[in-house]
């Protein structure tokens, strides 16, 4: 047998090959298919970056607007669903609620193994437009209010602030959103992606790999970084903490939420455009000192990593907390965003996946006994 390495946690292993998004983690450059995403946050916007990951190209002026009325007439989640999440209890996590919803969409759009590229295409974008229904029709059931539902005048990001908060946001805040939601939608091989194309690899359907892929999203070492990140920046209150803080996070080995990254070894691009976005939102709103906290700490964070030549740097999850924040959105709906915006990355790596499928299934270092003598139960100490 030829010999084979071994990666703790795969890193660096090439496990597939993909078109839809690429990361150079050393200059710090992210592209979905082969579009900066400087330039996307700075040009596009969410619609259209999910256009462009789904179909794989940039759409033409009639289908943007074919594929937002479609995102628009399909926001609606069906009428069971929605009986049932009045149902939950309130005191379960958004996260929780919202996969349980997700393999729920299966139940009455049944798929078949025989389902075509263009119904799971249609399915897919099905999914963007009611991921922010379904997670906003929770969060208003566990607040105790009523559902608010979707505006066809608002646009993908309004419209979900709007059914989050009963009121619809400023143009300024529903950009700023919309631009939050581009910068989470895609990035390659992350742990909740390998997910979804590890299920859709066994030829399970769209909804039950995306329903696991949305339950690899939920932990704190990926999606629920950015809650904890906004906890830390609180806890530690004021950028004169600083130093102390981060002194006794390092003795006891404590990790800096919303730091390091597998692949990024400078700062995550997605992190740069968030702090810019941070920083004018603070100023409007008078108050810069969760972001004076976040900088000095990253700060101190290069300082000590230098002397040791690691690299760890703020990641997308740093500063979107803080950001979010000051839109006024409760700290636990930052993962169920988050997911709002990926879902459009997890559907365009299943599509592309099974255009050439491939069973995942690496093999594992065994480090335990062998051969043992079975000890009869009546025999044992
Ligand atoms: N704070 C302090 N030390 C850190 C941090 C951090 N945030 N991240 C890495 N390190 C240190 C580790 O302690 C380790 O040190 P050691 O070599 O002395 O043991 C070294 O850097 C390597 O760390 P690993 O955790 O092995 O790096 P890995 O590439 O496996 O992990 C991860 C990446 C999980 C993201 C890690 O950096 C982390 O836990 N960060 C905090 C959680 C976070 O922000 N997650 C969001 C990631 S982005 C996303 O999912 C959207």
């Amino acid at each position: 047998m030829a010999e084979v390495s071994y990666a703790r946690g795969l890193a660096g292993v090439i496990a597939d090959e993909s078109k839809i998004c690429v990361i150079d983690g050393v200059k710090g450059e992210l592209y979905y298919m082969g579009y900066p995403i400087q330039e996307l946050a700075e040009k596009s916007n969410f619609t259209e970056a999910s256009y462009l990951l789904i179909y794989g190209k940039l759409p033409s002026k009639t289908q943007l607007e074919n594929f937002r009325a479609e995102l628009t007439k399909n926001r609606e989640i069906p009428k069971f669903i929605e009986e049932t999440i009045k149902k939950f209890p309130k005191k379960t996590h958004p996260m929780t609620a919202l996969q349980t919803c997700v393999a729920m969409l299966g139940m009455e759009d049944i798929p078949s193994e025989k389902d075509s590229r263009e119904t799971n295409q249609k399915r897919s974008v099905k999914l963007i437009a009611q991921f922010p229904t379904l997670v906003a029709y929770f969060a208003r059931h566990r607040e105790g209010k009523d559902i608010v539902k979707p505006n066809s005048d608002l646009c993908h990001a309004a419209n979900f602030l709007y059914m989050l908060n009963g009121e619809a946001p400023t143009d300024e805040i529903a950009k700023m959103f919309d631009t939050c939601l581009l910068l989470h939608a895609e990035h390659t091989f992350n742990a909740s992606t390998f997910t979804g194309r590890v299920v859709a690899a066994t030829l399970a359907d769209l909804y039950t790999s995306v329903s696991a892929a949305t339950g690899a999203l939920f932990g704190p070492l990926h999606g629920g970084a950015n809650e904890k990140a906004l906890e830390m920046a609180k806890s530690i209150g004021s950028v004169d903490n600083v130093d102390k803080w981060f002194d006794e996070a390092m003795a006891s080995k404590t990790k800096i939420m919303g730091m390091g990254h597998r692949v990024y070894k400078t700062i995550d691009p997605r992190a740069k455009i968030l702090k810019g976005l941070l920083l004018d939102l603070s100023k409007k709103a008078g108050n810069t000192n969760q972001l004076e906290v976040l900088d000095k700490l990253a700060e101190k964070m290069a300082e000590k990593v230098k002397a040791e030549g690691k690299e760890i740097w703020p990641n997308v999850d740093y500063f979107s907390g803080t950001l979010y924040e000051l839109m006024g959105i409760d700290s636990i709906y930052f993962t169920p965003i988050f997911a709002v915006a990926r879902v459009a990355g997890w559907s365009a790596h299943i599509l592309e996946l099974w255009t050439d499928n491939k069973l995942y299934r690496p093999k594992c270092l065994y480090t335990g006994d062998i051969d043992l003598k079975y000890v009869d139960i009546a025999d044992r100490a």
